[in-house]
């Protein structure tokens, strides 16, 4: 890549960052190309997680009466549903899956990671001293799914990113009750048998009105080098 090249795609990449805002309207006459979601699905699938397990799961949720269903539960989806073009709920994994001894785990590093014997085993006793002892994730029955749950917000920020750099708006949606959002997803069949508890929310689509200029605080506030 040439140095012209590199300029012109930072200018590119820190416009697309301008560009996306958490978009309160959605323009219901506007839906996202197939392939353009499609891109923004394989972001989400490409995405990291810690030791690479991939304890999520991404429901396209497109089907009227559930759309509904959600946007009856949640505060935070108001004015995103039934609006926006593609809604999607992002599952943590919840203890159930992520322990150090479940089967889930086993079965991804043998039959996904393709893991040798030997290694695997190795494997898992690492992952075994995380959770017990280095992030203590055992303690609290919450623990492993918040942590699950972390790796689903770095799928958010890569599919909303990923999004604008198309020209695709997007909004975030934590605004609602962890519970009753699990009871109504249980209701749909949606939560398998208790191996998912949902994470976090997204809408896609396109912008009604132009949003305010971004306000964050100063730079230096936040970043701070130690040298
Ligand atoms: C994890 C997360 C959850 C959010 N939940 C909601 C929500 O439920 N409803 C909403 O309208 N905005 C929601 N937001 C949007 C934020 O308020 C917004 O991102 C923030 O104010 C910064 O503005 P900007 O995204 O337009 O730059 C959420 C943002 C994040 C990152």
């Amino acid at each position: 890549m040439t140095m012209r090249d590199k300029e012109e795609l930072k200018r590119e990449i820190i416009k697309a960052y301008h560009f996306r805002h958490a978009t309160k309207q959605f323009d219901p006459d506007k839906k996202i190309p197939e392939e353009d979601f499609q891109f923004i699905l394989e972001i989400a699938h490409l995405s990291p997680s810690s030791f690479g397990l991939e304890p999520w799961r991404f429901l396209v949720i497109q089907n009227e009466k559930v759309r509904e269903r959600i946007k009856n539960t949640s505060w935070g989806a108001t004015g995103k549903l039934p609006e926006a073009s593609h809604f999607v709920v992002l599952l943590a994994r919840t203890k159930q899956d992520t322990k150090y001894d479940s089967p889930y785990l086993r079965d991804h590093l043998q039959n996904v990671k393709k893991l040798p014997k030997d290694h695997m085993e190795k494997y898992l006793q690492r992952i075994e001293e995380f959770q017990k002892s280095d992030f203590n994730l055992l303690d609290d029955e919450r623990l492993l799914y918040e942590w699950a749950s972390r790796q689903t917000y770095i799928a958010l920020g890569n599919m909303m990113t990923a999004a604008a750099q198309i020209g695709i708006d997007s909004c975030p949606i934590e605004g609602f009750d962890i519970e009753k959002m699990n009871n109504l997803l249980q209701e749909e069949g949606l939560l398998n048998d208790g191996n998912f508890s949902i994470s976090v929310m997204v809408a896609f689509g396109y912008r009604v009105i132009e949003p305010n200029p971004k306000i964050r605080r100063p730079f230096e506030d936040v970043i701070k080098w130690i040298k």
